[in-house]
Formats: structure tokens, C-alpha cells, sequence
């Protein structure tokens, strides 16, 4: 705390625990205590990995137990799900993690929503566009073509919770191991989806 400049804030995040909860306030607290100006909480134990369901109810006791702002973190896959997340912890702030990975619109919608008290989802020959430009950025980064392969497979196979069209272009990809011949099933997906 001494070593790190002023101007740079501190900020921390925990889960509930390890192998249970009894410490979830204490460690808050001491998190708190020890200096940070911000706390998220993933509210899972170590030991429950990401198993749902996410314990947002504990991100309130937290949050009251602490005198820092807490961000509730854990299950936020849609919009209704950020709604509630911040029925149940009282927090204004939301962390998304793979939520955002595999709905890949969800911050957008939140922030239109919270804007305007309604939201569009994307369609899905836009997320076609996203996709082909996060393979080409991967591509363009990488020179060992079988990470941005890679990389692609692992999205799709999270997005396809949210998207049976990624389930349809994950089918479509899922043999090719060379770039060249991924974004060329890229391009014309894109081009079907835009019909
Ligand atoms: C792609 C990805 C990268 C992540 N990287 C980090 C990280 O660097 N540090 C961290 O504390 N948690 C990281 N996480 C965990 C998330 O911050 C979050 O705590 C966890 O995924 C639970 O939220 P969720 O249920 O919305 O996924 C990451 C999660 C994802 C999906």
C-alpha cells in the first residue's frame, strides 16, 4: 500500500470463501480495512467453481458489512439476470464475465436499458461481423495459426449456450485446423446471416 502511487486506486476482488463461507465478512472487512476503495465479489466459494447458482444474497451482507462500494459479480448472462442481481445484492455496480463472452451484446443491452428502459438485442449477422473481425485480429496478432483456431472454438463453445446458430458454425468449423480455411467458412456464415 505504501509503494503504490496515489493517483492509482486499489481495488480488490474475492469469492465467499474456500471451502465455505464462514470468513466471507471478515475477509470483506479486512479487504476493506487494508485499504482498497472497491470490492467485487464473485459470490461462490472456491470450492463451488462456477456452479450455479451464484449466492447474490451474500453480496448484500457484504455489501452492508463493508464501507467501500461492491460490485456484484456471479450468473450474469442476461439482461434479466443483471436486473436481479441488483435487486438481491442492492449493489449498483455489475461485473460480467461470461456473460459477456457469450452474449457478446449483453453490455450494450444493459447500457441501453439503463438509458432508456428498453433494450434491442442483437441479431445474430451482427455478432457474424464480430466474429470475423476477432478471428482477423487473432490472425493478425499471431503467427502460429492454430491459437486464433483455437481461440474461435473456445468462444463458440460458450456462445452456443446462448446462440444455436454458434452451434450451427461451430459444427461447420470444428475439423479445420488451418486459418485460411476458417475464414473462409467465416466469410460466407457472415454473408448467410446478412442475407
Ligand atoms: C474470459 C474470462 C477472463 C477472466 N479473467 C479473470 C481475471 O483476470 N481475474 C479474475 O479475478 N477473474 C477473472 N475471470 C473471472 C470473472 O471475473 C468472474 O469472477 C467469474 O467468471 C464469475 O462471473 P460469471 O459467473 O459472470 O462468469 C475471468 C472470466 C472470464 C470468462
Amino acid at each position: 500500500r505504501d509503494s503504490l502511487p496515489a493517483h492509482i486506486p486499489l481495488t480488490a476482488k474475492m469469492r465467499l470463501g474456500f471451502e465455505d463461507k464462514t470468513l466471507a465478512l471478515e475477509c470483506a472487512q479486512a479487504i476493506a480495512e487494508g485499504g482498497a476503495c472497491g470490492l467485487t465479489v464473485h459470490a461462490r466459494t472456491k470450492v463451488e467453481g462456477y456452479e450455479p447458482p451464484a449466492h447474490w444474497e451474500w453480496v448484500r451482507k457484504i455489501r452492508d458489512a463493508v464501507n467501500v462500494p461492491v460490485t456484484a459479480n456471479g450468473d450474469v448472462f442476461t439482461l434479466q439476470d443483471y436486473l436481479d442481481i441488483k435487486t438481491v445484492s442492492g449493489c449498483n455496480s455489475v461485473m460480467l464475465g461470461r456473460g459477456a463472452v457469450m452474449r457478446p451484446d449483453l453490455a450494450r443491452q444493459i447500457k441501453q436499458y439503463e438509458q432508456s428502459g428498453s433494450a434491442r438485442e442483437a441479431d445474430f449477422a451482427e455478432i457474424a461481423g464480430w466474429i470475423n473481425l476477432f478471428f482477423d485480429l487473432c490472425t493478425a496478432k499471431e503467427a502460429n495459426n492454430k491459437y486464433p483456431v483455437a481461440r474461435l472454438k473456445q468462444w463458440l463453445g460458450m456462445m452456443k449456450r446462448a446462440y444455436p446458430q454458434a452451434e450451427d458454425l461451430f459444427a461447420r468449423i470444428r475439423t479445420l485446423k488451418e486459418a485460411a480455411e476458417v475464414k473462409q467458412v467465416l466469410e460466407s456464415f457472415e454473408r448467410e446471416q446478412k442475407g
